[in-house]
C-alpha cells in the first residue's frame, strides 16, 4: 500500500508491523476459514496499547472518522468482565475525589467533577475533524491522540502546525511538542522543542520548564491536500501506520 493515494507507509517495527497486516488481512475475510499457521501468538498484544489509543479514517466519498478509544491507565482497573474477555476502565479517575487531588495525570478537578451523578469527568480526549469552508469537499484533518492531559496540547500543536505555520500534515506530526495543564506550573517539553534562545526567554519571564521522560501524545492523522487528495500521518512517537485501500 506504500505511496498509494499520497501514504506514506511508516513502520518503526517492521517485523511485527508484517504480522500484524497478516492477522489484519485474516481478519477481514469472514468468507473463508483462516489457517491457523497464518496466526502467530503475542502479536496483536505486543502492538496494542494498554490504555488509549487513537485512529483517523477518510474514506473515498469524503467521510471520516476520529476515533479514540480508551481504559483510562493501562489495562484499565485490571479486571474481565466475566466469560467477556473485556477489559474493565478506570475511568473513574476522571474525576476529582476532592478538590486539589490530582488524577493519574495530575490533572486538579473541583466540586463540577466530583463522584456524583451529573457532574462532568476531567477527560481530555480530543477526536478532531477540520471541515473546509466549502461544502461537499473532503476535510481537511482527521485527527486526535492519547496521551491523558497531554491530549489536547498535542491535538492543538498539530492543528496550528497544518493551519497556521502552513507544514506538511507528517512535518507537523512528527514536530516536537510542549505542554503546559495549569498544575503542575510549568512547561513539560520533549527534547529539542525549544530552541535555546526561546527557552533562555521563557525562563526570564518566570517560566519552570521541564523536558518530559518520555514523548508527549500519538497523533495519528489524516487530511487532504489541495487537490483535495488524501493524506496519512502516523506519529512515530509510537507505533502508528498510515495505510491505504
Ligand atoms: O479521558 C481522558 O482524558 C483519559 N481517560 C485518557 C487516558 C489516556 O489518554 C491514557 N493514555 N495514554
Amino acid at each position: 500500500m506504500a505511496g498509494r493515494s499520497g501514504f506514506r507507509r511508516r513502520t518503526r517495527r517492521p517485523l511485527l508491523d508484517r504480522n500484524y497486516l497478516r492477522l489484519r488481512g485474516a481478519s477481514i475475510d469472514p468468507s473463508r476459514a483462516t489457517p491457523s499457521s497464518e496466526l502467530a501468538p503475542g502479536i496483536i498484544a505486543s502492538d496494542e496499547s494498554p490504555d488509549t489509543l487513537h485512529l483517523s479514517i477518510g474514506d473515498a466519498a469524503g467521510g471520516s472518522v476520529a476515533l479514540t478509544s480508551t481504559l483510562n491507565t493501562a489495562f484499565g482497573c485490571g479486571s474481565v468482565a466475566y466469560g467477556t474477555g473485556v477489559l474493565l476502565n478506570n475511568e473513574m479517575d476522571d474525576f476529582a475525589l476532592a478538590a486539589n487531588a490530582p488524577n493519574a495525570y495530575g490533572l486538579t478537578g473541583d466540586q463540577a467533577n466530583s463522584v456524583v451523578g451529573g457532574k462532568r469527568p476531567l477527560s481530555s480526549m480530543t477526536p478532531t475533524i477540520v471541515e473546509r469552508a466549502e461544502t461537499g469537499v473532503r476535510p481537511l484533518l482527521v485527527l486526535g491522540s492519547p496521551g491523558g492531559a497531554t491530549i489536547i496540547t498535542s491535538v492543538l500543536q498539530v492543528l496550528v502546525n497544518v493551519i497556521d505555520h502552513r507544514l506538511p500534515l507528517q512535518e507537523a506530526v512528527d514536530a516536537p511538542r510542549i505542554h503546559h495543564q495549569w498544575l503542575p506550573d510549568e512547561i513539560c517539553h520533549e527534547n529539542r522543542a525549544l530552541p535555546d534562545d526561546i527557552a533562555r526567554a521563557l525562563e526570564a519571564r518566570g517560566h519552570r520548564l521541564r523536558e518530559s521522560a518520555g514523548t508527549t501524545g500519538d497523533v495519528n492523522s489524516v487530511g487532504t491536500d489541495a487537490g483535495g487528495r488524501w493524506l496519512g500521518a502516523a506519529d512515530p512517537r509510537r507505533h502508528g501506520t498510515a495505510l491505504a485501500w
